[in-house]
Order: C-alpha cells, then sequence, then structure tokens
C-alpha cells in the first residue's frame, strides 16, 4: 500500500510518498524561514500554498508513481497554525478529489511519534517528543498515546528559538544554538523548573536573556540552557521510565537532532539497563513521510474522512486522538 502525506503544520511544507515498513519512496520538503523574529502565520501559509503543488510533483517523480499508484491522501489535520494547516488540507482535499483517493486525516503530534518508533524497531518503548511547539513525554495505553509530563508553557522548540532570536540570531534558533553551545565552557545557574513529570521554560528564557545583558557571552549562554533544559527533559524522563516500569526511550520531534539531548538521554536510559533510539534528523523535524506513514497505519485501521469532515484542529492535542492501529 502506497500512501502520500502533506506536512503543512507551521514552517515546514513537505509531501511524502511512504509504503511498507515505512519505506520512503519519495520526500520533498521546503522550510519557510522568516527575514527576522519569529514565524507570522499567514506568510508561512503564503509559502506552503505557492510550494505545496511543485513539492507534491517532485514527490511522485522521486517515488516513480503516478496517481493510478497512490492508494490515499494523508494530511496534517493539527495540532498547528490554521492558516499553514489549511493550506496543507486544501491540496491534500483536493488530489483526493481530482484522484479519487481516500483522504485520511493525521494528527501531526503523533505523527512524530508513530516514524520514530517504527524506525526504532522498538514495539512499545516511551516517547520523549520534543518539538517546536510540544513537549511531552509519552506511552501508549489503551487505545491512545498516553501524554505522562509535557511543557506547562512553551515548546522547548520554541524556547531555543525565541532565545537565539533575543540573542541576535534567526530562526530555525535550536541547530544554531548547538553550534553555539558546543563553544561555551562556563555553566552559569538557570532556572530549574521541573514540576512532577512536567517541565517550564519561560523562566528560564528570561533568565538566559538577563544573563547575556550582564555579558556573559552567547556561547556559554548557549551552553548553560542546553545543560540545564536537557536535564529536565532526562529527568522527566527517567521518572516517567520508572512509573511504568519500562525499558526503552525513543526520541522525536525537531529538538531531538540534538546531540547533548540525545547523548544525556542515552546516558540515563543505559544506565538503567535499557536502550535509546533517536531516527535520523530528517525524520526528526517535520516531514510528509510521517504523515504518510501515520496515514497508511490509520487508512489500514479504517480511518478516513469525507472531505466535509475533514475541518483542520489547529489544538488537536495528542492524547484525545484515538489509535486503532495499536492493540493493547
Ligand atoms: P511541533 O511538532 O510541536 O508542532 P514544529 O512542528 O514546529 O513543532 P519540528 O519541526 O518538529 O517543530 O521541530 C522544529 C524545532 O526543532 C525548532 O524549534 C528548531 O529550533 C528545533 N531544532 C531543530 N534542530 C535542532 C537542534 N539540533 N537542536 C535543538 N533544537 C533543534
Ligand atoms: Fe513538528
Amino acid at each position: 500500500m502506497v500512501v502520500l502525506g502533506i506536512e503543512s503544520t507551521a514552517h515546514t511544507a513537505s509531501v511524502g510518498i511512504v509504503s511498507d515498513r515505512a519505506e520512503v519512496l519519495g520526500i520533498a520538503s521546503d522550510m519557510y524561514r522568516p527575514p527576522a523574529g519569529g514565524i507570522h502565520p499567514r506568510e508561512a501559509a503564503n509559502h506552503h500554498v505557492e510550494l505545496l503543488p511543485g513539492l507534491v510533483r517532485q514527490a511522485m517523480d522521486a517515488a516513480h508513481v503516478d496517481p493510478s499508484g497512490i492508494d490515499a491522501v494523508a494530511f496534517a489535520q493539527g495540532p498547528g497554525l490554521g492558516p499553514c494547516l489549511r493550506a496543507g488540507a486544501t491540496v491534500a482535499r483536493m488530489l483526493s478529489l481530482v484522484w479519487e483517493k481516500p483522504l485520511v486525516p493525521v494528527n501531526h503530534c503523533v505523527a512524530h511519534v508513530e516514524i520514530a518508533r517504527v524506525l526504532s524497531g522498538l514495539e512499545d518503548p516511551l516517547l520523549l517528543y520534543a518539538s517546536g511547539g510540544n513537549t511531552q513525554v509519552i506511552a501508549y495505553g489503551r487505545g491512545r498515546y498516553r501524554v505522562l509530563g509535557e511543557t506547562l508553557d512553551i515548546g522547548i522548540g520554541n524556547f531555543l528559538d525565541k532565545l537565539w532570536i533575543g540573542l541576535g540570531g534567526k530562526f530555525p534558533g535550536g541547530p544554531a544554538l548547538e553550534a553555539e553551545a558546543k563553544q561555551g565552557t562556563e555553566l552559569h545557574e538557570l532556572p530549574y523548573s521541573v514540576h512532577g513529570m512536567d517541565v517550564a521554560f519561560s523562566g528560564m528564557l528570561t533568565a538566559a536573556l538577563q544573563l547575556h545583558r550582564t555579558g556573559v557571552a552567547r556561547p556559554d549562554v548557549a551552553y548553560s540552557v542546553e545543560t540545564t533544559a536537557y536535564a529536565m527533559l532526562t529527568e522527566i524522563t527517567e521518572r516517567a521510565l520508572a512509573h511504568r516500569q519500562r525499558d526503552h526511550v525513543v526520541l522525536g520531534g525537531g529538538v531531538a537532532c540534538n546531540e547533548r539531548l540525545r547523548g544525556m538521554v542515552r546516558t540515563m536510559v543505559e544506565a538503567r539497563g535499557g536502550t535509546m533510539f533517536a531516527p535520523p534528523r530528517a525524520m526528526c523535524v517535520d516531514n510528509g513521510a510521517m504523515i504518510a506513514w501515520t496515514g497508511r497505519m490509520a487508512f489500514r485501521a479504517g480511518v478516513t474522512a469525507a472531505v466535509e469532515d475533514s475541518a483542520v484542529l489547529p489544538r488537536q492535542r495528542t492524547d484525545l486522538v484515538p489509535t486503532p492501529w495499536r492493540t493493547d
């Protein structure tokens, strides 16, 4: 079965085509990069509207398929920025109607989790989903992905992006901060905000910008922020492992690209006798293949939506989405 998936929830427009066992037959992506500041939803949506038709063509050429070889069209229904979501949903509905193929709505967060899980080969791992808008520790249970802990304010990626812009850089901040942090040597104390299995970042954002204003060099700010923020994520992941009596952890989401985060979680998990897996970077950041793969599993489990019932859901939560392709 071959499924085409469209991702357009925020900064990235992407089309992926996958078949069995998440084999990526073709993928084409383009990220909207604002000239300055953060993402303006309307401008990002315009970017997606302009680029998506060409990305569909590119992905299909790469996969060597024509419409007759596609079994279903999946799209990210939410969560995300309304105008961006609507751009991808509109293209997906149109392809579904013109090609006469079923339309399959997919939750973006569940897709990050599912592509990471299939690539890990682990059946039922604990998941740390660390991305732009979300930071969640997740385990599957009774028909849903359950959020055991999460950010109480902003997602870790948004925190890193805001910090980097505040330090004079450009979006996206995560990769640039990672490079900067490698030059840092001195650890400065920052608010360490763990509440049970939840975390918060806004206090650290204010404090880190203040550190820089008082003369601490950017590499040391970046180093201190990475150390503190990733230790927080490692702590809540360990707490979840202990409570859920699990051994294995899979990372997903754009911030899972980060070497330091991977290393800290790996050290913790291996000390407990478990294993840690993080997907290749292209499968951590937003991509159409994760939507196609999750859409493929959903479609096989009977999930489809009529065009008139396919409205986007900008605030759709991970733990409200049924996952009929998983069994207990
Ligand atoms: P969400 O999945 O919550 O909707 P998103 O879709 O905006 O968020 P992703 O593409 O999953 O985000 O991740 C993008 C985020 O990952 C950005 O905030 C970016 O700065 C961050 N990021 C990317 N690479 C790295 C890295 N090497 N280190 C830290 N953060 C990174
Ligand atoms: Fe994402």
